[in-house]
């Protein structure tokens, strides 16, 4: 089934991982029209504040607010409200945080929705791409296989009233399995044929990504680190049209 252009476009996720103001603004200013969200996470947030996610929206970006939430229920209720009224379009959590906490969340951002707002999506991370198998069984001692685990909490993440998850695209496939077709799935590690791999290393292409059944892709570098942006960003789009 072939994607229009606007569709395939929604589905871009650009992630801004820079230090400041400026860089993120100069990149959406010249791709807020190419793609559907812009992701801001620790850094550019905790340097610039809430003012940062407020002068994208001015600019016409819906804006991902990855801050991996992981604290007591209350405390991250409390922030979800906060997060959904400055209206992020996505937000997340650590699903390491149960199921009492993913609920409290989910149930926050319902009801604290300001008037002609929308309620954001609220995504669990499962297992950070970053451990290895031996790091995840001898530091974090959980006896299962990652992939079983990834299973285990994104099916949580649903039963909590998550709208969906953050997961590698190699894990796509098992999560829509387990989840359902309206489970919403964001994957990261995303790399056309054309750039550098960088620090990824479990990568798929655009298009193998949404063939494999992905909502959202969160794309950093093959678009930003580019001398043309918005060029990158295009070439992206006509990828996924193909799948
Ligand atoms: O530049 P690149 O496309 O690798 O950026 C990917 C983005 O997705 C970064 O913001 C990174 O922190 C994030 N991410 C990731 N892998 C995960 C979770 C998040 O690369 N498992």
């Amino acid at each position: 089934m072939a994607l229009t252009q606007q569709a395939a476009k929604e589905k871009i996720i650009v992630a801004l991982d820079v230090p400041n103001r400026e860089q993120a603004l100069q990149l959406v200013e010249q791709l807020y029209d190419e793609v559907g969200a812009f992701k801001i996470g620790m850094q550019l947030y905790n340097a610039e504040g809430p003012s940062i996610v407020k002068a994208i929206q001015q600019r016409g970006g819906k804006v991902f607010i990855d801050l991996k939430l992981h604290d007591i229920p209350n405390t991250v209720a409390e922030a979800t409200k906060v997060l959904t009224n400055l209206q992020a379009f996505i937000m997340t959590l650590h699903a390491g945080g149960g199921k009492k906490m993913l609920a409290a969340a989910a149930a926050a951002a319902a009801e604290s929705v300001p008037e002609g707002g929308s309620k954001p999506l609220v995504v669990a991370v499962t297992v950070l791409t970053s451990l290895s198998q031996q790091e995840f069984t001898e530091e974090i001692g959980i006896d299962r296989t990652i992939a079983e685990q990834v299973v285990v909490w994104a099916k949580m993440a649903k039963e909590a009233g998550l709208a969906g998850v953050v997961a590698s695209p190699k894990e796509i496939e098992v999560i829509r399995q387990a989840c359902g077709p309206d489970f919403v799935i964001i994957t990261p590690g995303i790399r056309p044929l054309w750039s550098a791999a960088n620090d990824q290393s479990r990568i798929m292409t655009p298009k193998q990504a949404v063939q494999a059944g992905a909502d959202y892709l969160v794309i950093g570098r093959p678009i930003t680190a580019q001398a043309d942006p918005k060029a990158a960003a295009r070439r992206i789009v006509e990828e996924i049209m193909e799948a």
